[in-house]
């Protein structure tokens, strides 16, 4: 069933800022497209998953998609695959993305099946679909790289573009270590999607259901 899928990566699900502001997308697009399903993917509640050697041998050996090893990989793509929007809530965690959101990426970026090399080129097996990405951070990510380096933005632009996600925009709460800040980018950041051509309250309604 086709819908929205808001995956949060923060420890704190649904109650972080990153959330919070992610949940204004979430809910113009409810607006616009009420026909689609919202699915929250609250990756919190993957903590306790790790990558464990069966997974890791079928995923070598080319085991077959409906192997046991594959069911939470399955479910995770599978939610991916249904979704016609995408919003994903991150904080970045020492410099890149929170071990949740890794754990999702090793779930979902699996060769054979969401993705595999064609001429050489990893080649994604997912229709593209509008995506946003919201960051949160304590520091500053969006400047000129000198107060911390940001291995999350192009990294997360990788990963996703592998499985053949390249319609991306990612808006930044960083900062948020000062309270004065944090009010000010929060604001910035909720003129910013409100404004988006798609996750916006102007945006077309129906156009992607
Ligand atoms: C384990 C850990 C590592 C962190 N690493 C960084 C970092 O590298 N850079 C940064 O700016 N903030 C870092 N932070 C701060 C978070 O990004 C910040 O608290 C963020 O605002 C959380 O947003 P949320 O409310 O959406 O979870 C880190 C926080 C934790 C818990």
């Amino acid at each position: 069933m086709a819908s929205i899928l808001l995956i949060t990566a923060s420890p704190y699900g649904g109650a972080s800022r990153g959330a919070i502001l992610a949940m204004q997308a979430v809910e113009n697009l409810q607006r616009n497209h009420p026909s689609l399903n919202l699915v929250v993917r609250d990756l919190s509640a993957l903590a306790t998953a790790t990558i464990h050697s069966s997974y890791a041998e079928a995923v070598v050996g080319g085991l077959a998609h409906d192997a046991e090893a594959f069911v939470l990989s399955e479910e995770l793509i599978r939610e991916l695959e249904d979704a016609t929007f995408v919003v994903i809530a991150t904080p970045m965690h020492n410099y890149t993305v929170p071990a949740s959101l890794k754990m999702w990426i090793d779930f979902v970026l699996r060769y054979g099946r969401s993705f595999a090399p064609i001429d050489g080129v990893k080649t994604g097996f997912l229709k593209n679909r509008p995506t946003l990405v919201v960051v949160t951070a304590g520091g500053i990510v969006n400047g000129d790289g000198r107060a911390q380096p940001d291995y999350l933005t192009g990294y997360l632009g990788d990963v996703l573009s592998t499985v053949g996600i390249h319609d991306l925009r990612f808006v930044y709460l960083d900062g948020l270590a000062s309270p004065v800040r944090a009010e000010q980018v929060a604001a910035d950041g909720a003129q910013t999607i409100q404004q988006d051509e798609v996750f916006g309250l102007g945006a077309p309604a129906g156009e992607f259901a």
